[in-house]
C-alpha cells in the first residue's frame, strides 16, 4: 500500500481526497454543554446534534459520501419491483463477494434479524467472536445464547496484536463438543470486532474457523460491517496478503463463509443492509421474512437512491486509498493520545479511538458507569461525542443484577473522511486536558432505566456536583475559551 513519507519525518496521515461540500458547526460554551448534557440524561445518545461540535458518537450513516455516490442517487430507478437500482446492487455484490443470492435490508439489525428468527430457537447456541448489542439483543429474543470465544488476547486493552478480533479454535471446538452441532444455530465472525475497539480478524483465522464449522456442517455467517477496515488491517498487518489486493482479499473471505451480512450504514457509505448467501436451500429458508419485515425483495426497506450510492460506495471499497483513510486517522489520534499518558486501546483498530474508561477514571466504580460518566464529561469539556461501550451497554442479568462489561471504553469514532487533523488535534487537546483533571470525574446512576438496550434512551444523573466543579476548572484554565 503506498505511503506518503515526509521530509520532516512526521507521520502524517494525508487525505485521498479534497472536500467539496462542507456543513457549519457549533460549539457551544462550556457552561450551555453542561445544561445540554443534563438535559439529555448524560446520555450522548439523546444530546441534539446542533448542541454538538464533533459527533464521534458512531460512524454509522455519517461516513462522507463521494461525489460518485451523490452522482449515482441521480439516476436511480424508481419501482416498487424489479428495479434496474436494484439490479446494478446485486451484481456489484456477486462480483465482489462472489455469493449468487442476496436479501435486501434496512439496516444491519435487520439482517440480524431475519438470522436469528430463522436458524435460533429456544436452546441454540451462537457462538461469535465477540458480541454486538443488536446482535446479542435479537439472538437472546428468539431464546438463544451466545458464546464469545475471542482469544484472550483479543480483552487486553493495551497489546501489539495485530488481530485481536481473532477467535480461539480450541474454544470453539470445546462449545461444540459440549452442546453437539445441532444446537448450534450458526458460526458468527465479526470483521472488525466492535466493542473491543475495532480489532480486525485474520484472514488466516477465519480460514481455521470456516475449517471447524465445515467439519460439523455448521453454517459461518460474516458480518461484514466494519469489512472496509478489516481488509485494511489484512493487507498490512498480514504477510500472505501482502502481495493481494483488497478484491483479492475480499473474495479470500468471501469464499470462507456460508453468509456474509452487513450494515450498508458502515459498509458502502451509504444507509441500508443485507445479506449474501452462497446457497440456494438457506436463502430460500430466510426469503419470506424480507417483505414481511422489510419491504418487497427488491428494495428491503432501503430507497432507491440509497441503493445506487451503496453499490458505488461497495465499488470504492475495493480501494485501498479509500479505506485507508479511516484507519491512519484512528491510528494518529491513538499515537498522539497515548504519547500524552491518556490510556487507550492499542493497537490502534478500526471504528474509532476507544478510550479506556476503567483506567482514565480507575477511581469508579462499575456500578457507577465509568465509561458512561467519562463521555459525558468529555461532552462537557468539548463539545464532543462519544459513545459509552461498557457496562451501561449491557443488559441486567433476568434476577436484576448488573453483568459487569469486559471493558469500559468511550469510543471516540471517527466517521470516515468526515474530519480534518486540525480537529482531531482538538479532540487530543481536550481529552489530554480532561485526563489532567480526571479525579473531578465521579459516578453516574440511573433515574430511568429501560430494560431492552437501555443505553440507547435511559437517563442518568451524576452521583454529587462534580460537574459543576469540572466546568469551574474549565473557566479556569481555558479563560473565555469555547
Ligand atoms: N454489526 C456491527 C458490527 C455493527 O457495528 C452494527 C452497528 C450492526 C451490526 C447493526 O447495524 O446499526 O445498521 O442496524 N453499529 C452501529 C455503531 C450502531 O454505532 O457501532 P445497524
Amino acid at each position: 500500500m503506498a505511503t506518503v513519507k515526509f521530509f520532516g519525518n512526521e507521520a502524517v496521515p494525508l487525505e485521498m481526497h479534497k472536500v467539496r461540500i462542507v456543513q457549519k458547526l457549533n460549539l457551544p460554551p462550556v457552561e450551555r454543554r453542561l445544561e445540554k448534557i443534563t438535559e439529555a440524561g448524560n446520555n450522548t445518545f439523546l444530546l441534539k446534534n446542533d448542541d454538538v461540535f464533533l459527533d464521534m458518537l458512531t460512524d454509522s450513516g455519517v461516513n462522507a459520501m463521494s461525489d460518485r455516490q451523490q452522482a449515482a442517487m441521480l439516476t436511480a430507478d424508481d419501482s416498487y419491483a424489479g428495479s434496474a437500482t436494484y439490479t446494478r446492487l446485486e451484481d456489484k455484490l456477486r462480483e465482489i463477494f462472489g455469493m449468487h443470492y442476496f436479501l435486501p435490508t434496512h439496516q444491519g439489525r435487520a439482517c440480524e434479524h431475519i438470522l436469528a428468527k430463522v436458524f435460533v430457537s429456544p436452546g441454540k447456541v451462537v457462538p461469535m467472536n465477540y458480541h454486538f448489542t443488536t446482535t446479542k439483543a435479537h439472538i437472546v429474543l428468539q431464546g438463544g445464547t451466545v458464546e464469545e470465544l475471542v482469544t484472550d488476547a483479543g480483552l487486553e486493552v493495551t497489546s501489539a496484536n495485530p488481530f485481536k478480533g481473532n477467535m480461539d479454535i480450541a474454544k470453539l471446538r470445546a462449545v461444540i463438543d459440549k452442546v453437539g452441532a445441532a444446537n448450534v444455530g450458526f458460526v458468527r465472525m465479526e470483521s472488525g470486532t466492535n466493542l473491543i475497539g475495532g480489532q480486525p480478524v485474520s484472514l488466516q483465522n477465519l480460514a481455521d474457523v470456516s475449517n471447524v464449522c465445515k467439519e460439523h456442517g455448521i453454517p459461518l455467517v460474516l458480518d461484514a460491517s466494519l469489512l472496509a477496515d478489516n481488509l485494511y488491517f489484512n493487507k498490512t498487518r498480514e504477510d500472505h496478503c501482502k502481495a493481494l489486493s483488497i478484491r483479492e482479499i475480499t473474495r479470500r473471505t468471501a469464499d470462507l463463509c456460508d453468509i456474509i451480512y452487513f450494515s450498508a450504514r458502515k459498509l458502502g457509505c451509504a444507509r441500508g443492509g443485507g445479506i449474501c448467501i452462497r446457497d440456494r436451500a438457506l436463502y430460500e429458508k430466510m426469503r419470506p421474512l424480507v417483505p414481511l419485515y422489510e419491504g418487497f425483495l427488491t428494495y428491503g426497506g432501503m430507497s432507491v437512491r440509497e441503493m445506487e450510492a451503496l453499490t458505488v460506495g461497495l465499488d470504492e471499497t475495493m480501494d485501498e486509498e479509500m479505506i485507508n483513510q479511516g484507519p491512519q486517522f484512528i491510528a494518529y489520534m491513538v499515537e498522539q493520545l497515548v504519547e500524552r499518558g491518556v490510556p487507550v486501546i492499542t493497537p490502534a483498530g478500526g471504528l474509532g479511538c476507544h478510550v479506556d474508561a476503567k483506567r482514565f477514571v480507575d477511581h469508579i466504580p462499575q456500578s457507577q458507569y465509568p465509561a458512561g460518566a467519562l463521555a459525558a464529561a468529555l461532552y462537557v469539556a468539548s463539545g464532543i461525542r462519544g459513545m459509552e461501550r461498557g457496562t451501561l451497554s449491557e443488559q441486567r442479568e433476568p434476577d436484576g443484577s448488573e453483568i459487569y462489561a469486559n471493558m469500559e471504553l468511550v469510543r471516540l469514532a471517527m466517521p470516515r473522511r468526515v474530519f480534518t487533523l486540525s480537529q482531531v488535534k482538538y479532540a487530543v487537546d481536550r481529552i489530554a486536558w480532561l485526563y489532567a483533571n480526571r479525579k473531578l470525574i465521579e459516578g453516574l446512576t440511573f433515574v430511568e432505566e429501560p430494560e431492552v438496550l437501555r443505553f440507547f434512551y435511559g437517563l442518568l444523573k451524576p452521583v454529587s456536583d462534580w460537574q459543576n466543579r469540572l466546568v469551574a476548572k474549565f473557566r479556569e484554565d481555558f479563560g473565555d475559551s469555547l
